[in-house]
């Protein structure tokens, strides 16, 4: 990006967080100095701000989801197609919690101390899950772009709205059997442990299901991985079963999968 323009943007930043910052009484959510809008901090409005000049978005229209460590947005390339934005916030004290999924996993042995990069840590490691997982044929989101703490990917959705996901959805044995072969074939062929299948993190779509939420997936290396593994078939063959849908024993299909 021309260095002028970026300049200016990030002069117009700080002008805007400091005249805020004056009054005791912040209006609209901008935080002393630190947070836009308690989501966006000043670095990824100048990141959003680069994924625009670097040509991998036209523009954002707006979010579609605010979690605790995450809010996803919803924009549009150049060519008017519309791409998920997974902004992984700064401004959270809730990574801590996030460091057992990190530690252990020897593709991140290095690490940063400090919350900061444990953030852009975190949004590298779902965007090296999602490639992997893309790479081996498994069902998800194409990832398209990660800069620091703001990973692009394929919108899942139409018209800026995300497909249903499980939970939302009509289903019947056949999703029952095509979720049990994706974590299958995230075990035997990408090699990962998706650590939070469940009906929230999957998508119905007109073309099958498509597996999202990565962050937290880890590799078979990691010492935990068979023990999330079990969890994450224990979930989902609840959450079908629940719904009166044959499944076949979670323990089975455990003793199945890691033989
Ligand atoms: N690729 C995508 N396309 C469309 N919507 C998405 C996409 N990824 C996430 N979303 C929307 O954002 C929500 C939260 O995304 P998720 O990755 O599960 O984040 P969290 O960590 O907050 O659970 C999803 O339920 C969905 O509505
Ligand atoms: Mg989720």
């Amino acid at each position: 990006m021309s260095d002028d323009i970026s300049r200016k943007l990030e002069s117009k930043l700080d002008e805007k967080i400091f005249s805020q910052s004056r009054k005791k009484q912040l209006k609209d959510g901008f935080k002393k100095g630190k947070v836009v809008n308690e989501v966006l901090d000043k670095p990824t409005v100048m990141t959003l701000y680069k994924l625009i000049t670097d040509h991998i978005i036209a523009f954002v229209n707006g979010p579609i989801s605010a979690g605790k460590e995450s809010v996803v947005f919803w924009a549009v390339d150049e060519k008017n197609v519309d791409v998920a934005l997974k902004i992984y916030l700064v401004s959270t004290s809730n990574f801590k919690k996030r460091e057992a999924y990190i530690l252990g996993d020897p593709r991140f042995s290095k690490l940063k101390k400090g919350t900061r990069n444990l953030v852009f840590l975190w949004a590298k490691k779902e965007f090296k899950n999602l490639s992997r997982c893309y790479d081996c044929g498994i069902p998800v989101p194409k990832p398209i772009h990660l800069t620091r703490n703001v990973l692009a990917m394929e919108f899942v959705g139409k018209n800026g709205s995300p497909c249903k996901v499980l939970l939302e959805s009509q289903i019947d044995e056949n999703d029952y059997n095509q979720a049990i072969s994706i974590i299958k074939n995230l075990y035997t062929k990408a090699e990962l442990v998706h650590g939070d299948f469940s009906e929230y993190n999957i998508f119905k779509t007109d073309n099958g299901l498509v597996l999202f939420d990565l962050g937290s997936a880890v590799d078979l290396r990691h010492p935990n991985a068979q023990e999330f593994l079990k969890r994450d078939i224990n979930n989902i063959t609840r959450f079908f079963s629940k719904r009166g849908i044959r499944v076949n024993d979670p323990t089975n299909v455990f003793k199945e999968m890691i033989s």
